[in-house]
């Protein structure tokens, strides 16, 4: 505004946004004690140590975890079936890296991974009562197909997700 002294605003910059620091790499079996702590306080029903190294086996390039100065703050898993259609199996962020992006992040990093396998068609399915979560897929592109009811081991509902993906020559994966 003329005239008008100018301000300084304080803006606190998210350790996410030190992309230098920030690395966004495959999971590796040191990362499991990490990864089964934020798992731990990111799931009801958290999935116990065997069943990680079952996925990690079956999927070692798709066990994507990131890291800022040397410590693990989120992983994914997301990966190409045998339909030819992609699927995001599990995701989550540190509860103190929330909200910056992180999750976001991975999300992309992974469809770029599928874009690059000619992937047309993601799913996923997430607890119906995790508002959090289903409001942050809708932010990617998801939408809901249906309910499940009964879905988890647990009796919780699922929402069944899809995202169409579309394609950008200039996105690709490094991994
Ligand atoms: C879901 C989860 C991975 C999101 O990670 P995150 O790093 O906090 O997400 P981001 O900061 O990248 O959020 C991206 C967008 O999602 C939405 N979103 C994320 N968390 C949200 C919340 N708690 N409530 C509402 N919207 C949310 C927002 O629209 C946000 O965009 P904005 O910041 O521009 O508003 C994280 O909350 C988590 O680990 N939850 C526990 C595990 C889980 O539920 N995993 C998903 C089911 S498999």
């Amino acid at each position: 505004m003329r005239g008008a002294a100018r301000k300084s605003v304080r803006v606190q910059i998210p350790p996410w946004a030190h992309r230098k620091m920030v690395k966004i790499r495959r999971f590796s079996i040191s990362d499991l004690e990490k990864v089964m702590e934020i798992e731990k306080v990111s799931f009801p029903k958290p999935w116990p140590k065997s069943y990680f190294k079952k996925l990690y086996k079956k999927y070692p390039d798709d066990f994507i975890v990131v890291e800022i100065s040397n410590k693990i703050i989120g992983y994914i898993l997301g990966y190409k079936k045998s339909d030819g259609t992609g699927s995001i199996k599990t995701i989550a962020v540190d509860p103190s890296f929330r909200h910056q992006g992180v999750g976001k992040e991975l999300v992309n990093f992974t469809l770029n991974k599928l874009r690059g396998k000619e992937v047309k068609e993601v799913f996923l399915h997430t607890r119906t009562k995790n508002t959090a979560a289903s409001l942050f897929y809708k932010n990617l592109g998801f939408k809901i197909l249906k309910t499940i009811k009964n879905y988890y081991p647990n009796g919780d509902d699922a929402y069944s997700m899809k995202l169409t993906l579309h394609f950008n020559s200039s996105l690709r994966s490094s991994i």
